[in-house]
């Protein structure tokens, strides 16, 4: 009896893993204040946190294609490893920075820039001709645009690269490897970026560089429609309207429930479901199985509980008409064999502004649920900076079931005072989840 009680305290556990600060490398890859790090992460382990999570810049890590160093994170896993907790690396083919609590500044490797001199498609392009330089848009996915690679030529590379370089730790220090599949590496096209856009606004569509528009063309035609394959809804509102100031996202007419609107939300998903499923499969290639494989879903909550979902669609995620993106993707990630990360865990309806039609905790249900139906791991991480026992109950009350949960994120805020022993109770709590 007691020894099945002490099993089941070890089982049900959910590991709580750290977020690492943003600037935790100087420019030249030195340990920024080493001494105070390896304090907080002594700290950490003290207080019973299983590990942190580290991203990996693709900006930093290969400066010349297919010339990699990793020599600075290797230095950092070293510290890490000292202190006696785990890593989860986060293959980090974003930009870091232009996004809310982005405090750094590490834009793609210069020559993944400048082949978009040539290749204007690379970045996600607006419908005003804005160009976003976060992440290398799907629509190339296929083409030799990077140094004569394709990007998912590129992506599987490193990810033999990284796993190379970090030899024996791969499946002992390093035991998780969440592969980035879009900005902040998260699943999703960047509808929201910082420049354009204000929360809660509804988010603009990504598909007006030219190999989406060839796409786009293509894909219409194959429908028999080629009159839809030029552009995007000309009526759905730009990045910070609301969903009821525009004629797509409301009932009747061209809206996105028409035929024409379903076509064009159908095809909009199914690329980034795709680029989802194509990056994922080479990172399970070339990973050892015995590294976890996790992928990071957004967690757009403003209008989810607006029928037209618009903010969920401009991102990609089809949840009209019928569809459930989120079972999709679950589905595609148990088949793969990767985890479901999630976000915003932390958040209430009720703490959201009433006039955006907000359902974070809806969100984390659903997903939880659409992760439960197919099988696949589920994980989740808060979306912003907390340090009240009010936000770790909150997650405390959705953590049953939980793979793991990481915080967000450690810095001097959080090391002292009431900040840290509201944070050292929550990692004890979760000891004793489900
Ligand atoms: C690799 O990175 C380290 C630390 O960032 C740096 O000191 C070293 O010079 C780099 N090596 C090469 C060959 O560029
Ligand atoms: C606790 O966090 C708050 C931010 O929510 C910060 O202002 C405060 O300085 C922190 N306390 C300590 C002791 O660092």
């Amino acid at each position: 009896m007691l020894l099945g009680c002490v099993l089941f305290a070890v089982v049900g556990a959910v590991p709580v893993n750290v977020m690492m600060p943003l600037d935790v490398l100087n420019d030249d890859g030195s340990i920024n204040n080493p001494t105070q790090l390896q304090g907080w992460l002594k700290q950490l382990a003290g207080a019973g946190v299983h590990g942190v999570m580290q991203d990996v810049w693709w900006g930093y890590t290969e400066p010349c294609a297919k010339g990699y160093n990793f020599t600075a994170y290797k230095n950092l896993f070293n510290m890490v490893q000292s202190a006696g907790l785990k890593v989860a690396a986060v293959a980090s083919f974003h930009q870091c920075g232009g996004n809310v609590g982005d405090a750094c500044n590490i834009p793609l490797p210069s020559w993944v820039v400048s082949s978009a001199s040539q290749h204007s498609g690379v970045w996600y392009t607006d419908v005003h001709g804005n160009q976003d330089k976060e992440y290398v848009s799907l629509f190339v996915d296929s083409q030799s645009y990077l140094c004569g690679r394709t990007p998912l030529q590129a992506y599987q590379d490193w990810l033999s690269a990284f796993s190379f370089a970090m030899g024996n730790w791969m499946g002992s220090l390093i035991e998780e490897v969440q592969v980035g599949l879009g900005p902040c590496g998260e699943l999703r096209y960047p509808s929201y970026q910082l420049a354009h856009w204000s929360f809660c606004g509804i988010g603009g569509m990504q598909c007006y560089g030219p190999d989406a528009l060839s796409n786009l063309e293509a894909a219409a035609t194959a429908y028999g429609h080629p009159e839809w394959g030029h552009a995007g809804p000309n009526n759905c509102g730009d990045y910070d309207s609301t969903p009821d100031n525009t004629g797509f996202w409301t009932g009747g007419g061209d809206n996105y429930q028409s035929p024409y609107g379903q076509f064009f939300l159908s095809w909009y998903s199914n690329q980034l479901y795709a680029h989802g499923k194509n990056v994922l499969t080479r990172a399970k290639a070339v990973l050892p199985s015995s590294v976890t494989v996790a992928a990071k879903v957004a967690g757009l909550h403003w209008w989810e509980k607006h029928p037209s979902h618009a903010a969920e669609c401009t991102a990609g995620y089809n949840v009209v008409n019928g569809n459930n993106m989120y079972q999709m993707f679950a589905t595609m990630f148990d088949q793969l064999g990767v985890i479901f990360d999630f976000t915003c865990l932390e958040m209430t309806d009720y703490s959201q502004p009433s006039n955006c039609d907000c359902g974070p905790q809806e969100l984390v249900s659903e997903t939880e649920q659409a992760a439960w139906n197919a099988g696949a791991g589920y994980a989740g991480e808060n979306a912003l900076n907390f340090y009240d026992s009010g936000g770790y109950s909150q997650v405390e009350s959705v953590s049953s079931g939980l793979r793991a949960f990481t915080y967000l994120r450690l810095g001097s805020d959080l090391m002292s005072g009431g900040n840290w022993s509201n944070f050292a109770n929550f990692v004890q709590a979760m000891r004793y989840k489900n």
